[in-house]
């Protein structure tokens, strides 16, 4: 069991396979961002496999894949594949933008990847293209794929931010009511430099939430997943939408996560730069026991919290390098 000096239990483990996206979300990774990894950087797909393995070890049952866009990684099969297959990772899910599913939807299914999220912040085609810098109608026929491959549930993330795309926001619900997807609005997060140009759209959600109960009843309702999400059911049409709320009401107490990147730095915190380096670990021939130690040592450190409210400039990596 990993267990952090605040006695938060950490199970779920979010792992970057790439810091790459084929998309420019502009409060994710802004254009003019030009420094990525190189390839001798990333981790091997056996390095994944070793490292996923010593967290299943101590404890870890869930494993999310992120980017950047994860499908845009070419070994993506093969490390969903070896994790699946690793014991004691009970859930494999996937973070991805939708942008190639519509290819790579089936594969991944047969590879043993169980949950998709998926990023859809407008169903418009000129305000997605604005946000994004790409094109909306891959990313519907990608949630289509998903859908008829059988992954379930399928959410739907959208960010939502004043004057861009909040008035998109029952729009959403209907589409999501129509297809029996999950939908999740997010607060915009002051990570890296787009991250805090979307701090001037920033929208609390509680606005959100009472837009809604004035169309909608919602209750409260329970949703398979590890993150930090709250969910209310709409009426009694069987459709659940989340709130995730980092700036308005934090939910780090609860926090039950870590991240390693793609270059195999363990990160405590998403809104903390302190971390541990574990590929020179796994280079200079360290055993499974000592990397172990490390990661435990390194968990009991993890921050409280993060300090977005109190310090927005803290954090200068992108949010596609951990992949959120
Ligand atoms: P499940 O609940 O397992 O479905 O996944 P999730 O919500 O953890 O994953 P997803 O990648 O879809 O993340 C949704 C949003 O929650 C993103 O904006 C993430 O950045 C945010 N998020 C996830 N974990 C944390 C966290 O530990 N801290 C903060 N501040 N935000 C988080
Ligand atoms: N603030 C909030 N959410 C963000 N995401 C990416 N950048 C930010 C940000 N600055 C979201 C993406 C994706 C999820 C994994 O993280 O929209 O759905
Ligand atoms: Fe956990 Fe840090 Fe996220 Fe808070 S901001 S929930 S402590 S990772």
């Amino acid at each position: 069991m990993l267990k952090d000096s605040f006695n938060r239990e950490i199970h779920y483990l979010r792992l970057s396979v790439t810091d790459r996206c084929d998309f420019r979300c502009f409060y994710c990774l802004p254009r003019s961002h030009r420094e990525f990894e190189t390839p001798d950087e990333w981790l091997t797909s056996d390095e994944i496999e070793r490292i996923v393995g010593q967290f299943s070890m101590l404890g870890v049952k869930h494993v999310r894949l992120t980017g950047g866009e994860p499908l845009v990684r070419k070994e993506l099969n093969e490390i969903a594949s070896k994790i699946a297959a690793l014991p004691g990772i009970e859930e494999l899910s996937l973070s991805t933008n939708a942008s190639r599913l519509a290819q790579f939807s089936e594969p991944l299914h047969s590879a043993g990847v169980r949950r998709l999220n998926i990023s859809l912040d407008s169903l418009d085609e000129e305000r997605f293209k604005q946000i994004t810098g790409s094109h909306l109608q891959p990313v519907l026929q990608g949630i289509d794929a998903a859908l008829d491959s059988g992954f379930h549930p399928i959410k739907i993330n959208m960010v939502v931010m004043r004057g861009i795309n909040d008035h998109e926001v029952e729009g959403m619900v209907e589409y999501c009511l129509d297809r029996g997807l999950t939908l999740r609005f997010i607060e915009t997060m002051p990570v890296g430099e787009g991250g805090r140009s979307a701090s001037q759209h920033y929208l609390p959600l509680s606005e959100i939430e009472a837009r809604l109960r004035k169309r909608y009843t919602l209750q409260p309702a329970a949703m398979r997943g590890s993150g930090p999400a709250s969910y209310f059911q709409i009426d009694d049409s069987g459709l659940v939408i989340g709130f995730i709320t980092p700036q308005s009401q934090h939910f780090c107490d609860t926090c039950n996560r870590v991240r390693l990147s793609v270059t195999g730095d363990l990160h405590l915190c998403l809104g903390q730069e302190d971390r541990l380096e574990l590929r020179p670990m796994l280079r200079s021939g360290a055993s499974d026991e000592t990397i172990r130690q490390a990661i435990r040592d390194a968990v009991m450190r993890k921050p409280e919290r993060h300090n977005f409210n109190e310090v927005p400039e803290a954090i200068l990596r992108p949010m596609s390098a951990l992949g959120g």
